[in-house]
């Protein structure tokens, strides 16, 4: 299983934070938003993991992550988007990263308090993504379910949702998804949706719809981000993050107080001089 993160966009509602920096890369609470789909892949025992990023902030990605994890077994790669055509793009750049595997993929501004490590090591084939029950599921792709219970649909950003289960930013596929994103048409509002995809495994009988309970956060808007930065810390989500992320921070950690250290050492000796 591969993993990509969808990290770029210009998250114009959340100007002027974002004028200078991503917003995937804005704090939440002690860590960079980043770390937290990171921490979902991580846990679900993906390695390879391909971070799609828009042209101006490429190189805060490269200063973050360019080697943070390179002493700890996992593989990062990136991409440049230049324009946010769609969610589903992510599969069209990452073509070669996937190559004849299976992907799972996870918007960048998606916090999640539940595990679904097991349910994404256990998958084989088809689609998964995961719903949960929202007060404005408007906001989202949303889930209609038959009388039995079982999905037969997904609308994006419905006037008039037929559910209040919004499908979240986590997405696992087999390799079929690749040529699938690559057939798709945009829609009305220009991109290339992953709602279409989805549509496509329910009506071949192939999309696993699992619900998750625990919070679910996008942190888009400035009260989101400041409720996931409060969640995080009242839930300890950051403290539970996989051992491998926070012996890759605390190395990271290390490395810039020697460095701080070594050119504050060298200032003095210049001045001594
Ligand atoms: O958060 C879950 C929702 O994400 C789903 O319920 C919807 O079905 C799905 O379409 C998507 O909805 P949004 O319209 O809210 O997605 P948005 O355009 O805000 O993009 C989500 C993140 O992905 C955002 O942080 C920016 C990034 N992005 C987006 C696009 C379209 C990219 O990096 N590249 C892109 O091309």
């Amino acid at each position: 299983m591969k993993g990509i993160i969808l990290s770029g966009g210009t998250a114009t509602r959340l100007f002027p934070l974002t004028a200078t920096t991503s917003k995937q890369l804005l704090p939440v609470y002690d860590r960079q938003m980043i770390f937290y789909p990171l921490n979902t892949l991580i846990k679900a025992g993906i390695r390879e993991i391909l971070i799609i990023v828009a042209p101006e902030h490429s190189g805060q990605y490269l200063n973050l992550l360019g080697s943070i994890f390179k002493n700890h077994g996992i593989h990062i790669y990136f991409e440049v988007q230049k324009n946010p055509r769609g969610l589903a793009d992510a599969f069209i750049m990452g073509e070669s990263f996937i190559d004849h595997d299976n992907v799972t993929m996870i918007l960048g501004d998606n916090i999640f308090e539940d595990d679904m490590s097991d349910m994404i090591k256990n998958f084989s084939s088809g689609g998964m993504v995961f719903a949960k029950k929202v007060p404005d599921p408007e906001r989202f792709g949303v889930v209609e379910f038959d009388e039995s219970g079982k999905a037969v649909s997904i609308e994006e950003k419905p006037v008039k949702p037929k559910s209040s289960y919004a499908v979240t930013g986590l997405y696992t596929y087999d390799n079929r998804v690749v040529e699938m994103a690559k057939n798709l048409k945009p829609s009305k509002r220009g991109e290339i949706e992953i709602t279409d995809i989805n549509n496509k495994y329910l009506e071949m009988g192939e999309l696993t719809v699992n619900m998750i309970n625990g919070s679910w956060l996008d942190a888009g808007t400035f009260d989101a981000l400041l409720e996931a930065g409060n969640i995080v810390r009242e839930k300890g989500i950051s403290k539970n993050f996989h051992p491998l992320i926070n012996e890759a921070i605390d190395d990271f950690n290390l490395r810039l107080k020697n460095l701080a250290k070594a050119t504050l050492e060298a200032h003095n000796l210049i001045l001594r001089k």
